[in-house]
């Protein structure tokens, strides 16, 4: 079963398109990583799949309800973090969590027990008493997540939930939420930057950029698909180190390759097969650093032919390391093509737009908050 289907949706804020006719098939119980530059359309996606935003064309369904007819229900049902995280600073981490278990119509005995699981799972129990607004950013995000979770819901929307978190946070959460899917079948629509995240959590993942999507599968479908595997290997060492080492090893520490680097890359611009490696530092893309040059492989046994040049060139091979291509070498490839905006699909006509919806499609409203506000609560 599909838990969210979305056909030509399209949003176009005052006729400039944010989103042009996404179509995307989510399966329930499965993880789906929705991957973009900022402003690449995500947050607007989700606010259209929750019925806070209205289309400027086409449809979605959201656990089988109409996001157009049934907005409502779907908000009731869903768990949703967005990107401000909606808790009411003045009450304090346990009855943020009452107060929209309340809203969701926990019976009170669920309600204590569901706080006392969530609050203990991000290790908050013991300080469930001070006051939201006081927790640092980190903190509060979990509760966030925490507040998203409170009714346990089959779906739930995570806009970069991992943001503010220390590295250690962010590692449980992930290890949290794959561990949610797999043991209760929950279906998790999620916006990260952190590729290697999404790499690890994911079963599915979209990317996306200026509204169009580029590319939809699993991290190792895409990574098969859009990148070629590499080849990173160490030089230097030995004799031919000394020869051409009249400068220092990496000039500026970033840019420039070493002359040795630069000699090896020279020797490699014939072998077929092979794609020129771009001089940029470890740093900054993985490319070429002090001793270790990166190449991209077109074909992938071309390896024995790299080796062959680089040993005629007198270049000493201290190791070679085959390594695929990362979801991050994916995502750089796929959203980094200069000028023009994508061209795998068009985008909508912006006279099919409507003008930029205000009030809850400018605010922070997550599902619950709207329904606090439906039932007359105020932040
Ligand atoms: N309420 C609004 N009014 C006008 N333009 C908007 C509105 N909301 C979003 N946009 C525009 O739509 C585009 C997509 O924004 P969106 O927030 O969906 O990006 P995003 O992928 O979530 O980015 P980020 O990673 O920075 O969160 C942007 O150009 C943004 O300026
Ligand atoms: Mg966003």
């Amino acid at each position: 079963m599909d838990a969210i289907i979305t056909t030509d949706l399209t949003k176009c804020f005052q006729d400039v398109p944010a989103l042009g006719n996404l179509n995307l098939r989510i399966k329930a119980g499965t993880v789906f990583g929705f991957l973009g530059p900022n402003g690449a359309g995500k947050t607007t996606t989700i606010r259209l799949l929750l019925g806070l935003l209205q289309p400027s064309a086409g449809s979605a369904e959201v656990m089988g309800w109409s996001v157009a007819h049934d907005a409502r229900h779907i908000r009731e049902r869903v768990g949703v973090l967005l990107e401000h995280h909606g808790l009411y600073e003045r009450l304090s981490a346990y009855d943020n969590l009452a107060y929209f278990a309340d809203i969701y119509h926990l019976e009170a005995s669920v309600k204590e027990q569901r706080i006392k699981e969530l609050l203990g799972s991000i290790r908050c129990w013991e300080r469930r008493h001070e006051k939201a607004g006081s927790w640092s950013k980190g903190m509060k995000q979990k509760l966030a997540i925490a507040r998203a979770l409170i009714h346990d819901p089959e779906l739930v929307f995570l806009d970069e939930p991992t943001s503010g978190l220390d590295p250690a946070a962010a590692h449980q959460l992930r290890d949290e939420l794959v561990e949610l899917v797999k043991q209760a079948g929950k279906t998790i629509f999620i916006t990260t930057h952190n590729l290697e995240e999404a790499e690890k959590v994911c079963d599915q993942v979209g990317v996306i950029d200026r509204g169009q999507l580029l590319a939809t599968g699993s991290p190792s479908e895409l990574r098969g698909s859009f990148s070629r595997p590499k080849v990173i290997i160490t030089i230097g060492g030995g004799a031919g180190a000394a020869e051409v080492a009249d400068g220092p090893e990496v000039a500026g520490g970033a840019e420039k390759p070493s002359p040795l680097a630069a000699k090896a890359l020279a020797a490699l611009k014939h072998v077929s097969g092979v794609q020129p490696v771009a001089q940029q530092s470890v740093a900054t893309r993985g490319l070429v650093a002090e001793n270790r040059i990166s190449v991209e492989l077109s074909d992938p046994d071309s390896v024995p032919a790299i080796i062959r040049a680089l040993v005629a060139a007198e270049i000493p091979i201290q190791e070679v390391h085959k390594v695929k291509a990362s979801l991050e070498d994916v995502f750089l490839s796929l959203t980094q093509e200069e000028g023009s905006p994508p061209s795998h699909t068009t985008v909508t006509n912006a006279d099919t737009g409507t003008a930029a919806d205000t009030g809850t499609a400018a605010g922070t409203s997550t599902a619950a908050t709207t329904a606090a506000q439906q039932k007359g609560g105020s932040q």
